[in-house]
């Protein structure tokens, strides 16, 4: 399977930190941002990964990761022209996605502990559509909110004021390339956003929406409060072995 990160976007809950610099290239422990999410698919055996981000930092990325062979993948890079929601940075990528292949998509500011390899291997055997990753959170509202009735996502509500459920859906992304087809045909939501939420839910009414709970640790580091979390949780690691 292929990996693509989705590394765009404006960062404005961590301005000023992001006026210059794209979130995904701050510091956590000692590593930036990115080559978390590189190793945890280098890690599941994922070699062939796609960054897309905006065109502002798309050299730094580049300067910083090469062709990827000193991180132990091979990389591609593509440029979203705007930020216009995580489902329009995903269609970007779609010519890297050979028809039919199932591949991951991961936030770039997603930190998590669990390695991928499972989630991948249950992916893999399920004959077709997606998979989201679930985690508990105290603060669901942050969050893309999944309503289970028998054990199956029958709907995820996008920030809800009032959440259904304490669980998140996370930024880890199973799809197959039919993924590309449902993009096509969503519309952006009231924030001007093509939702990555509304890509899940088009899955979840054909019944093609599977879940798994997301093991041990994880964040979103997109505000300075979960940025803080992740830094002191990732203050070991910092070595291409870790
Ligand atoms: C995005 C998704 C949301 C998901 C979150 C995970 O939110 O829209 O459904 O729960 O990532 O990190 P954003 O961080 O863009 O507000």
């Amino acid at each position: 399977m292929k990996g693509i990160i989705l590394a765009g976007g404006t960062g404005t809950r961590l301005y000023p930190l992001t006026k210059i610099v794209n979130k995904h290239l701050l510091p956590v422990g000692k590593l930036p941002m990115i080559l978390y999410g590189v190793g945890k698919f280098r890690e599941a055996g994922i070699r062939d990964v796609m960054i897309v981000t905006g065109k502002q930092s798309a050299g730094l990325f580049m300067e910083l990761l090469g062709s990827g062979g000193e991180w132990g993948v091979s990389l591609t890079y593509r440029i979203q022209d705007e930020a216009g929601g995580i489902a329009q940075a995903l269609s970007a990528a779609e010519s890297f996605i050979p028809q039919k292949e199932k591949f991951v998509v991961m936030l770039g500011d997603n930190l998590f502990e669990a390695k991928l390899s499972g989630y991948i291997q249950a992916f893999a055997e399920q004959p077709e559509g997606a998979m989201v990753l679930l985690k508990q959170v105290p603060d669901p509202e942050r969050y893309g909110v999944p309503h289970i009735e028998n054990g199956k996502i029958r709907h995820i509500e996008e920030k809800p004021a009032v959440p259904s459920s304490d669980y998140c859906v996370t930024g880890i992304y199973l799809y197959d390339s039919s993924v590309f087809e449902i993009i096509r045909k969503i519309k952006p939501s009231a924030r001007g956003e093509m939702e990555i939420t509304d890509v899940n839910n088009a899955f979840a009414r054909t019944g093609n929406l599977t879940y798994s709970v997301l093991d041990g640790w994880w964040t979103d580091a997109g505000t300075f409060d979960s940025l803080a979390e992740a830094s002191a949780f990732m203050a070991g690691s910092g070595t291409k072995e870790d």
